[in-house]
């Protein structure tokens, strides 16, 4: 037995993203393409897990476990429903959900877009738009009047991701295997956006801000060719965005699993790997790799596990997920490396994005038809380590 102590200070606590779990996300870009006929999704989002009611339950639950910070969304399509238009209800209702947070004593990290945006965003050209960064920063001005606590924001959730989700139906932004080449141009748009919103947030003193990134641990396969590839996949997807994130008070790291790629480019998972609901490899080690990474190519900026956890519907399963990854966060920082916390996907079961909501992250479960909360093991057990500081190994 040893006792791996992390750092005083250091933040423990679960992420949620407002279309995830609030429910009735209705001016969202998604909301429309789950509903179009022939949607790619394998089920619409609806009520989710009613989040949006709940909060205040799920702020205390989170709390009482033990933990000590909640990261959240706020959803840009019901703050600016239309172009333009304000809605003070909903900055209202997020000021309470904020409000939540302190009166627990948890530190409310606040993500400004986690991938959704108002229909009329898409509609007027998306973040390809010329003034998209605009529009972003104008969104961003919109908020700082509820941010008074906060001292924490991230502008821009997986802008590398969003920047492949963005690749279209253009046939040469397929790779093998059909996963999307990044659109470059989405990505220095995302970019100008990042730096407008910090540049708003900067009226804030008190607020330190960043963006976080889907790290994806890249191993070059055996095959010649491999190296090269990993570099002119790896770049565009992952790499670029951490190296611009020099700068930043902060940069978030968010990792689940590894890829390796081949001389044409991702690999699929290989026979009889270990894999988990999503089909991505089990793999705890992920969570240490994308520190590495991150320290390394952003220059030492300073750095929190944003997201990491596992698509599970075998909760002891998750705990040594979780176990193996936080090993992992802790021999980053004994090698100097400075990690300001530990966030775990997700604090609530989920819709995950085209997959619906037969991945299961949470560490808390609900009922599909009262929505009554149920708190897995993993939640305690997570609790337990942030009370203490420490994990027993
Ligand atoms: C990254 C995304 O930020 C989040 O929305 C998603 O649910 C998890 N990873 C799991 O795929």
């Amino acid at each position: 037995m040893s006792t791996l102590r992390f750092p005083d200070g250091f933040r423990w606590g679960a992420a949620t993203a407002a279309h995830q779990i609030e429910g009735n996300n209705v001016n969202s870009n998604w909301w429309e393409l789950e509903h179009r006929p022939g949607s790619p999704v394998v089920e619409p989002s609806n009520d989710a897990a009613d989040s949006y009611h709940r909060f205040a339950e799920d702020i205390a639950l989170l709390a009482d476990a033990g933990l000590n910070a909640y990261r959240f969304s706020i959803e840009w399509a019901r703050i600016e429903p239309e172009r333009g238009v304000v809605s003070r209800a909903e900055l209202a209702h997020y000021r309470r959900m904020i409000q939540a947070c302190l009166d627990h004593g948890v530190e409310p990290i606040v993500t400004l877009m986690h991938f959704t945006v108002p229909r009329w965003f898409e509609r007027d050209g998306f973040w390809r738009a010329d003034d998209a960064p605009e529009l972003f920063a104008r969104y961003t001005e919109s908020v700082l009047g509820i941010l008074d606590g906060v001292r924490v924001v991230c502008t821009i959730n997986e802008p590398n991701i969003a920047a492949m989700l963005a690749g279209g139906e253009d046939a040469k932004n397929l790779v093998a295997h059909g996963l999307p080449f990044p659109d470059l141009h989405v990505a220095d748009q995302l970019l100008a956006s990042h730096r407008r919103s910090r540049e708003v947030l900067s009226a804030l003193p008190g607020v330190q801000s960043g963006w976080t990134i889907a790290t994806q641990a890249f191993h070059a396969s055996d095959e010649e060719g491999s190296e090269q590839a990993l570099l002119e996949y790896g770049h565009p997807r992952d790499f670029w965005y951490l190296e611009n994130s020099a700068g930043d008070d902060f940069l978030g790291v968010q990792a689940y699993t590894r890829t390796f790629i081949g001389p044409e480019g991702p690999l699929p998972v290989a026979d009889g790997v270990e894999t988990t609901l999503t089909g991505w490899e089990y793999f705890p080690p992920a969570a240490e790799l994308g520190l590495r990474s991150a320290w390394e190519l952003s220059g030492h900026v300073p750095l929190m596990i944003t997201e990491n956890g596992i698509a599970t519907a075998d909760d002891a399963r998750r705990i040594d997920y979780t176990r193996g990854a936080l090993e992992g966060v802790h021999r980053a920082i004994a090698d100097g490396i400075d990690v300001r916390g530990y966030l775990h996907w997700s604090l609530l079961d989920n819709f995950e994005w085209a997959s619906g909501y037969r991945p299961t992250f949470g560490l808390v479960g609900w009922d599909p038809q009262t929505f009554e909360r149920r708190p897995k093991p993993s939640l305690a057990w997570l609790g337990d380590i942030a009370r203490h500081g420490a994990l027993e190994t």
